[in-house]
């Protein structure tokens, strides 16, 4: 229904340093196309995509979005964010692009205020010592579980989230979606499930977090 982002524009060169658009990233792009009724409902002021990569996916919620929304895309990684930039001005959209890890440039100002808030994260399985570069290898490493860089983000949700916010998060099988459950549940947090897709090997999901109780937010 919704055109998928022009990424024309990005070379072979670009990436060797940037996550290249992948199954992932067209999952969650569905996965926002399925939400489109509710996120139009939601009347988002503003959203963010933490670790944006290529800028396919922030670029596309804006284009579904259209109208008075503020968007953020924000990567640890330079070359992601000079990227993201490029992408957003190819399709005509208006994203702000930051360096950042995670959301600690949006800190504490954006804190409540964040009604969408999206992450594809490094979900790989990998040593520990691969995680936390700011290069390529950002895109994937994950650690033990693929949970170093997921299970930064969880505690933070509840600050940052406006009271109606919610939260897409992509996983891999092996990220161990209930654990996942619980920790959010203990923030005050339901999970839905909103796509799943399995990509040769991998079995990837789309989750979606949002407060139990608006009245504790
Ligand atoms: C799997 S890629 C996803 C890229 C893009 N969002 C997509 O769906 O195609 C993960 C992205 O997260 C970024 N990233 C990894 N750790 C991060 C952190 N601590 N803060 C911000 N971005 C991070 C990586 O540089 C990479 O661009």
């Amino acid at each position: 229904m919704f055109k998928t982002p022009d990424y024309s524009h990005i070379t072979s060169q670009d990436c060797q340093l940037v996550y290249e658009p992948a199954e992932d990233t067209f999952l969650l792009l569905d996965a926002l196309e399925k939400e489109f009724e509710t996120l139009q409902n939601l009347r988002p002021l503003i959203c963010v995509e933490v670790g944006c990569g290529a800028g396919v996916v922030i670029t596309f919620l804006a284009s579904l979005l259209k109208s008075d929304t503020l968007c953020f895309g924000t990567d640890i990684n330079y070359n992601a964010a000079q990227l993201s930039q490029k992408t957003s001005n190819q399709n005509g959209m208006t994203v702000n692009t930051i360096v950042s890890d995670l959301v600690n440039a949006l800190q504490p100002r954006l804190n409540g205020l964040i009604d969408v808030l999206i992450f594809n994260p490094p979900y790989v399985l990998t040593p520990s010592e691969e995680v936390g570069s700011r290069d390529i290898v950002a895109s994937w490493a994950g650690g033990i579980d693929g949970r170093q860089v997921i299970d930064r983000i969880l505690p933070i949700i509840p600050t940052v989230l406006s009271p109606k916010g919610v939260f897409y998060l992509l996983i891999l099988k092996e990220n161990k979606q209930d654990e996942i459950e619980d920790i959010m549940n203990s923030h005050g947090f339901e999970m839905a499930v909103v796509l799943q897709r399995r990509t040769g090997p991998e079995r990837l999901s789309v989750l979606k977090f949002t407060r139990i109780d608006m009245t504790y937010a």
